[in-house]
């Protein structure tokens, strides 16, 4: 592994295009290219899966192949579309053959996680899978035990809701979990909600002018 120095970019934009050239790992010899991530910069709900595949690779962007699909139709089930959140991976360059990411690629791309965590500054992450969900988690816990448990946590510096979901890839594999999936994604806009800042004051109704009839006038005695 090679210690390339991690970029002090300030944007995303500016931080992907510095990872574009990483060699952190292994992975780097045998990818098209670095598959930074995609969507909304700003936004409140941040995606993370496991590593890009075969078409994900070729093209630059995560979640493009049958799983991103799938996670298409999961997002429109609930309402929202790509550009509303931000997708990324635990892997940023495909391993061969898809294999599991092994723990020190884990470990050399985390800061390219983390440092996107910090910019986009989210205020759900719903991990997608054990890989993810293991990481972010920081516990060895599996998808199958926390899938649908939201646990609020300090990452990157920030507090944030943690909602682990299976891999949406696991319904490509048994189409009964597509179930399971979906009703998770069905509570994704509520953690959202019950996260949103308070509306600032200006927006707030004005008071109401104090009552002045008598109180037995308003049949309140
Ligand atoms: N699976 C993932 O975990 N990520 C992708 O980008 C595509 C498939």
């Amino acid at each position: 592994m090679s210690a390339m120095p991690l970029a002090p970019a300030e944007t995303l934009e500016a931080y992907g295009a510095s990872a574009a050239g990483c060699t952190r790992c292994r992975l780097a010899q045998g990818r098209t290219q670095v598959v930074f991530g995609a969507g909304n910069p700003r936004a409140d709900l941040m995606f993370v899966g496991e590593a890009p595949g075969f078409h994900e690779d070729k093209q630059g962007v995560p979640f493009v192949g049958q799983a991103g699909k799938l996670l298409d139709g999961l997002l429109a089930g609930v309402q929202l579309r790509r550009e509303d959140v931000y997708i990324a991976n635990v892997l940023k360059c495909r391993p061969p053959g898809n294999r599991d990411p092994q723990p020190d690629e884990i470990e050399a791309c985390e800061p390219h996680l983390f440092r996107q965590i910090e910019l986009i500054e989210p205020k759900v992450i719903a991990t997608l899978g054990n890989f993810a969900t293991k990481l972010l988690s920081g516990r060895p816990l599996g998808i199958t035990r926390v899938h649908g448990q939201e646990q609020e946590l300090t990452i990157a510096g920030r507090s944030l809701l943690l909602y682990p979901i299976y891999h949406p890839a696991a319904a490509l594999y048994t189409p009964a979990m597509l179930k399971v999936l979906e009703s998770d994604f069905a509570r994704l806009p509520g953690l959202l909600g019950a996260t949103l800042d308070p509306a600032p004051l200006e927006a707030m109704p004005e008071p109401q002018p104090a009552v002045t009839a008598p109180a037995e006038q308003l049949g309140l005695f």
